[in-house]
């Protein structure tokens, strides 16, 4: 049993509020008084190895065409803030598959925007107070999933459970009823808003990682090219398989060693269901407990110089986190594990063989920024990276501007 956490914060219903009872003037309840989402087996089908097979040629695509426009923009790109839209275009596009134009997509993502900045604020419904803004964009987002839910149910695109939104509706069926409207706009939110953050702080990273590390980024560029995957750097259109990312070992290295280092979030809420004893200290019954995870990676035995960030600590040979079952926990542990594990990984793989095969970056600024942790670890700065795209023989692609100029030259 848990009580809600930032991450929970759709779960709290009216029937559900005595959860609240440990942080009674926290205002938590602020901006998410709604009902009860679709339980976790309900979702879990979401994440299935086939959903996941089905995602990947569409998040292939999202990233590619993210790629292109960082690469095409003449300007160093705010690399936080774009991984925020990434994440939300890939939530919206290929998790719950909704066909929103562009130009509504973009004004989703700023109210999204309003909507988690406000999450936290105290229940004071003033004018211009941060809980009347986040009651408002909540409002907004609500009416905007509800158009897409309904413009979906009418066209629906036959069964072969190609987004989950699909898979939702179909397994509520299963399960119980079927699913009121009410309950999927709580329960798309709830995914959107688990996806969005973490994964955009944890592509944020990536990015700075193989910056700071341009050996582990050949590495990587390496493996790709044993495995014949960047022999004219371009990967077709619907190439990528779930069996090929899972074969790329250094990769699944790469991305293991960023979550550690930076995982993206700190730790989890639990209610004591029964007393114990940790330590020497009593535990009661009835309080609430943080588990940390960042404390526990920086100071798990198994890994040798912790602060320094060495994917290699994962492969053959090494394998620090098959030493004990909860050193190494970037999501979560027992049954309340994150349920997008295996999405966020596909995702955060993707992106990086996309990087490697068909950008070149580097950073715009003098120095690395400062990182902070909160709301989720991420630089200071944004992290201001200038991209340039590279053609099938991995050469810079020139912008027009770029290419008019060397022509004169
Ligand atoms: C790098 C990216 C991600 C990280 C680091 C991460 C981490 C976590 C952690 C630590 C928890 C458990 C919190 C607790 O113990 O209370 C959690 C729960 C959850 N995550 Fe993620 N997550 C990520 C991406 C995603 C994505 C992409 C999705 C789905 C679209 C997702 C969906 C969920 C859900 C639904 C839960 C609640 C599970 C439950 O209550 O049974 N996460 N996540």
């Amino acid at each position: 049993e848990r009580v809600p956490h930032p991450l929970k914060l759709f779960r709290i219903s009216p029937q559900a509020i005595d959860f609240t009872a440990p942080f009674p003037d926290s205002g938590i309840r602020a901006v998410s008084d709604v009902c009860l989402p679709p339980p976790p087996q309900v979702l879990s089908k979401i994440f299935s190895h086939e959903a996941l097979q089905s995602y990947l040629p569409k998040i292939q695509l999202v990233i590619q065409d993210t790629l292109r426009a960082w690469s095409s923009n003449p300007e160093p790109i705010n690399v936080y803030y774009e991984a925020q839209q990434l994440t939300f275009r890939m939530a919206i596009r290929v998790l719950l598959g909704f066909r929103i134009p562009e130009e509504e997509l973009s004004h989703l993502f700023e109210v999204f925007q309003q909507f988690v900045e406000n999450v936290f604020s105290l229940p004071l419904d003033l004018p211009f107070s941060g809980y009347r803004k986040g009651i408002r964009a909540r409002e907004a987002l609500q009416k905007g999933l509800e158009r897409a839910i309904r413009e979906k149910l009418q066209n629906p695109q036959g069964k072969d459970y190609s987004d989950a939104l699909d898979l939702l509706i179909e397994s509520g069926k299963e399960h119980r009823k079927e699913l009121t409207m009410q309950e999927l706009k709580d329960g798309t939110l709830e995914l959107i808003f688990a996806a969005y953050a973490t994964t955009a702080s944890a592509s944020t990273s990536l990015i700075m990682q193989l910056l700071k590390h341009p050996q582990v980024l050949e590495k990587l560029r390496e493996e790709l090219r044993s495995k014949g995957m960047l022999h004219n750097g371009c990967l077709c259109e619907g190439s990528l398989q779930l069996d090929t990312l899972n074969s790329l070992h250094y990769l699944d290295c790469v991305i293991k060693e960023v979550l550690r280092l930076f995982t993206p979030i700190s730790g989890g809420y639990r209610t004591v269901l029964q007393t114990f004893e940790l330590d020497g200290f009593q535990i009661p019954k009835g309080w609430s407990v943080m588990y940390s995870i960042r404390d526990t990676h920086d100071t798990a035995p198994v890994f040798k110089d912790v602060d320094v960030f060495d994917p290699d600590r994962f492969g053959q040979g090494r394998t620090e986190d098959k030493d004990g079952r909860f050193h190494y926990l970037p999501f979560g542990g027992g049954v309340r594990t994150c349920l997008g594990k295996h999405l966020a990984k596909l995702f955060l793989k993707a992106l990086a063989i996309e990087l490697a095969s068909t950008s070149r970056f580097e950073l715009a600024t003098r120095t690395f920024s400062r990182v902070t942790l909160v709301p989720v670890v991420h630089p200071v700065d944004g992290l201001k990276v200038k991209f340039f795209g590279l053609d099938s023989n991995q050469n810079e692609i020139l912008t027009e501007t770029e290419a008019m100029l060397d022509a004169t030259v």
